[in-house]
């Protein structure tokens, strides 16, 4: 079985992290959009937009599936790709609130954390709402998305952007809204404390391919063929750092 995995850029290989955890495919090709990185600072048209040249780019492969790993595309462009895709195409919010209801409480604190265009498009928020869930906080909280491509996941600057976005708030769960979040899982946890519960997109998404579509995880390790609009040595670099981690 080949995946395709969508991304804005770099971000998305903390869900093929998962994947190849889990071992569900035997190839996956993984496209980022790395010369137009950012997604979240842009509207609804330009992530649209952006994501059908990906698609295009994606057909010529054939895939069984796409995952888009992106939460801004998730939020913005999943029904146009489901309309202009031969094969399934699945985003991470609705795997990531399936992964809420199973794991919490209805009266649980849940803090979403997001891109402005994931926050703004108020999918998770809307759709945590529906299954009953009204103790929710959400929050832009873009700053993390630079930290984290350079590296810095954790110490002073980390603490005090969290400081900034956080003041006061104590959540039970946080949704990891964003590709790069869950980079910051250890930091969160130190920050928070080791009880709140984090919502991680490529974990969710792992157990609503199993769950959800019947896809069996346990195959041999998978194929990965790493592309990207800009810098794929950049990518490639990325990868070999994060896909190595125990993170
Ligand atoms: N991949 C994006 C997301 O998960 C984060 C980076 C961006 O803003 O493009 O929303």
């Amino acid at each position: 079985m080949r995946a395709a995995v969508f991304d804005s850029g770099v971000g998305g290989l903390t869900v093929v992290k998962s994947l190849i955890d889990h071992n569900f495919f035997d190839e996956i090709i993984y496209f980022g959009d790395t010369a137009r990185v950012p997604y979240g600072i842009k509207d609804k048209n330009t992530i649209v937009r952006y994501s059908l040249e990906a698609l295009e780019f994606f057909k010529n492969f054939d895939p069984d599936i796409l995952i888009t790993a992106c939460n801004s595309v998730s939020a913005h462009a999943l029904k146009e790709l489901r309309e202009s895709a031969s094969f399934p195409v699945v985003g991470v919010i609705e795997p990531g609130v399936i992964a809420a209801q199973k794991r919490l409480e209805k009266g649980d604190r849940i803090l979403v954390i997001g891109t402005r265009a994931t926050i703004s498009s108020g999918q998770y928020q809307r759709l945590l709402r529906h299954q009953g869930f009204t103790n929710l906080i959400s929050l832009p909280t873009p700053l993390f998305v630079p930290l984290v491509e350079e590296g810095i996941l954790k110490g002073r600057i980390v603490e005090a952007t969290m400081d900034h976005y956080f003041n006061g708030i104590e959540p039970d769960a946080i949704i990891l809204g964003c590709t790069h979040f869950p980079l910051l899982s250890e930091a969160l946890k130190g920050y928070f404390g080791e009880q709140t519960l984090l919502i991680h997109s490529g974990e969710a998404i792992c157990d609503y391919l199993e769950q959800e579509l019947g896809i069996t995880p346990g195959r041999g390790t998978p194929e990965l063929k790493l592309f990207a609009s800009e810098s794929p040595e950049r990518l490639k670099e990325v990868a070999s750092r994060w896909l190595s981690s125990d993170r």
